[in-house]
């Protein structure tokens, strides 16, 4: 998928250099020519000759040797590229690129480029929380440097918290998206549910819930990276819209299945909303007062539909996979093989909200993929990185069929 296509990748020095080794390996899978620049700190932690060997090229690390700068000098190395890749993204490197500092070939390849450069930033949680560090990542932002991670989770140094570089699969995820290289879902027709609903109760007041629409709106990004064609109903979120894709907005459940319906048919739906079980049925026209003595007003619920039993029934429109969520506090697995059967979808990702799980607006999550033959449990990851390997796990299945 990404044949032909030639990435620049800049490993500078952290502990997460390790996993570039891997990125190597993967894009060199997708038919993509990989070059590697080595800082002096990156030669700490992985050896020129391991990525080498990966690469299939010489390792670029030093701006004054003549030899490289004859065959290829660091303005050559940096525009004879499609994409320049920084992974791992030091603290130290972020604040040369925000500076414009060229004291090594890494940064003079960075300052010297005309291409579109993704880092991935890498480091103490600490360091990364920093001022600095923060209106560091803020000013590339704003010179349009794309960025993926840091994920958050336990890191090499001991402590918790953001910093760790993303994984491979989500760096090479950003890299199809940002060279637009096809990919196993070219011509796949997505839909995706995300976020919460608002049920008015008047013009002013709603019910909703606790969904942050961050795994949804990763999941939208990770089919579309793999080329299909997404469109993402999302109910309201703090989210920007994902990039690459189309994101209709809607605030209840009734509009969100209207918005769903409208994009039928598709090959596959993503059911990652949390919608709201119940809408009110006296909904008032205008603000409800408050009136001295009177007793609180009474809100009636009535059900809302149910967009994936819907779709998972659609007579002749049924999408070739529809796959839900439960999201459960208790009897995880239980509920969700009930809600196989009940909803008539073909997948339920199950994942635990309970108070402390912290799957509810963090950026973790661990779930189980539940099917008609069984249960994949899957480890602690986060909501990219589960995005990623759900839209994988989508390409495997169409593709099998
Ligand atoms: O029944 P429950 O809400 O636990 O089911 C969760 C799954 O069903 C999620 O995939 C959610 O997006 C979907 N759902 C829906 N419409 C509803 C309720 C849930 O699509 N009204």
């Amino acid at each position: 998928m990404l044949d032909g296509r030639r990435v620049l990748l800049i490993i500078s020095g952290g502990i997460a250099a390790y996993k570039s080794l891997e990125l190597i390996r993967r894009l060199k899978d997708r038919g993509a020519a990989v070059r590697c620049i080595l800082t002096k700190g990156g030669a700490q932690f992985v050896t020129p000759l391991s990525v080498a060997a990966l690469s299939g090229d010489k390792v670029y690390q030093d701006t004054f040797s003549l030899t490289d700068e004859a065959e290829m000098g660091h303005i050559r190395l940096s525009r004879e590229a499609d994409l320049v890749v920084v992974a791992p993204a030091t603290a130290n490197l972020l604040a040369k690129m925000a500076a414009g500092i060229a004291d090594d070939l890494a940064s003079t390849a960075l300052l010297a480029t005309d291409k579109p450069v993704l880092v991935a930033p890498a480091m103490n949680t600490m360091m990364w929380d920093h001022v600095a560090t923060q209106a560091n990542v803020a000013t590339l932002a704003g010179r349009g440097i794309h960025r993926v991670g840091p994920a958050a989770g336990d890191l090499a140094c001991g402590e918790v918290g953001s910093g760790r570089m993303a994984e491979p699969a989500a760096i090479l995820e950003r890299i199809a998206e940002l060279l637009g290289g096809g990919g196993p879902l070219a011509g796949v027709k997505a839909v995706v549910t995300s976020g919460p609903t608002f049920e008015a109760i008047d013009p002013v007041r709603y019910i909703a819930n606790r969904s942050s629409g961050k795994q949804g709106h990763a999941i939208a990004a990770a089919l579309a990276a793999l080329g299909a064609d997404v469109t993402l109903v999302s109910g309201p979120v703090a989210l920007d819209d994902p990039a690459g894709l189309r994101t209709i907005h809607v605030e209840s459940a009734v509009q969100m299945l209207n918005a769903v319906r409208g994009e039928l048919p598709a090959d596959v739906v993503v059911c990652a909303a949390a919608v709201a079980d119940w809408t009110v049925a006296n909904r008032a026209p205008h603000k409800r007062k408050k009136q001295a003595g009177a007793p609180p007003p009474v809100i009636e619920l009535a059900p809302n539909p149910d967009i994936l039993a819907t779709v998972s029934k659609a007579a002749g429109l049924r999408p070739r996979l529809v796959v839900g969520f439960a999201a459960e506090t208790e009897r995880l697995l239980d509920n969700a093989r009930d809600k196989l059967a009940r909803k008539g979808c073909d997948w339920i990702i199950a994942n635990d909200v309970s108070e402390d799980s912290g799957t509810f607006g963090g950026d973790a999550n661990r779930i189980h993929l539940i099917d008609a033959e069984g249960i994949e449990d899957w480890p602690l990851l986060d909501k990219t990185e589960v995005a990623a390997r759900l839209a994988a796990r989508i390409a495997t299945a169409l593709g099998a069929e």
